[in-house]
């Protein structure tokens, strides 16, 4: 059985990763400032990542918890721009995601997945993006303190996988989270789509989440990638092609998009690590 460490498992997408890859053969540990939901199928340590001894001990063994670690999974971050003033959220999640790289690195793990963000592609896009869908070929657009730090990160990631050429170090670009709870209010964007136009009206249900994670932790590749994970669909009943010719009418669409496809591509975490999200909103909206 693979021991994988998850920071930030306690929140709202660690706890869907945890209850996924539990469900799917892996011994998984917790690490978090904020305790775990009742029941969760992992063991827990309160851990603060932005101290790299503790880092260093959750990646390594913790006294008579566990030993030896195959893999990291890393979400803890404060997950957002504004919910925190914006050195705070820098400093946080900056530093913990070099600890978790570095600590790595020491106890020989080289499988590395981690949270990257839909932001690095342009967010809020007040600029257009360059080209429809979005992907991964142009140069990331950081246009908050959040998203420059997920830059950074990714950035990191590369010189980490340069200083250790078998290592892997995936970054999955989350679009914006869903549980099922969310979708409720999802039928009453259409009255308004410039509500979700920050985003091209994308989502991901945190079930489909953790399986890019997992489709990311088991992958063959090595070296630094990111991969956009989002939702086949969008979050609206207009068809993407109108939307985009409506809100963004000098930004080219670079192949057809069919009815609701998403306007965050896929195809990257499709063709590579053999991402195939199952879960939608129609089937919940309430
Ligand atoms: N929620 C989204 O829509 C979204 C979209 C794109 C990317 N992401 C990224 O996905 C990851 C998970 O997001 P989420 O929505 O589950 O966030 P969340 O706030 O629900 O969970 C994050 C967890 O990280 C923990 N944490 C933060 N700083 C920590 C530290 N220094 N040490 C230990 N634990 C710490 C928090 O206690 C929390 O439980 C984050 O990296 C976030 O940036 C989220």
């Amino acid at each position: 059985m693979s021991r994988v460490v998850v920071t930030g498992g306690s929140g709202k997408l660690g706890r869907a990763v945890v209850t996924h890859l539990a469900e799917h053969g892996y011994d998984v540990v917790n690490v978090d400032t904020a305790p775990p939901p009742p029941g969760q199928p992992a063991r827990f340590t309160r851990v603060d990542l932005t101290d790299l001894g503790q880092v260093t001990e959750a990646l390594t063994g913790i006294d008579d918890r566990y030993d030896g670690v195959d893999a990291v999974v890393h979400l803890a971050a404060i997950p957002a721009p504004g919910l925190r003033p914006s050195g705070a959220t820098f400093a946080n999640n900056v530093l913990s995601t070099h600890h978790v790289f570095s600590a790595a690195r020491r106890a020989g793990i080289r499988n590395v997945v981690w949270a990257s963000s839909e932001t690095v592609l342009g967010l809020p896009f007040e600029t257009p993006p360059p080209y429809a869908p979005v992907d991964e070929e142009y140069t990331v657009r950081p246009e908050s303190t959040y998203s420059l730090g997920k830059a950074v990160e990714e950035e990191m990631a590369r010189h980490f996988a340069r200083w250790d050429p078998t290592a892997k170090l995936i970054g999955l670009r989350f679009s914006n989270v869903m549980e099922v709870e969310d979708y409720a209010e999802f039928p009453s964007f259409e009255q308004d789509p410039r509500r979700r136009i920050w985003n091209l009206w994308g989502y991901i249900d945190a079930r489909d989440g953790a399986l890019a994670v997992q489709r990311a932790l088991e992958s063959d590749l090595t070296g630094a990638e990111a991969f956009i994970v989002a939702s086949p669909d969008t979050v609206m009943t207009t068809p993407s092609a109108d939307l985009l010719a409506r809100y963004f009418p000098d930004v080219p669409l670079t192949r057809p998009v069919s009815g609701t496809e998403t306007l965050l591509s896929i195809d990257k975490a499709r063709s590579l690590l053999g991402f195939d999200p199952s879960h939608t909103w129609r089937n919940h909206a309430g």
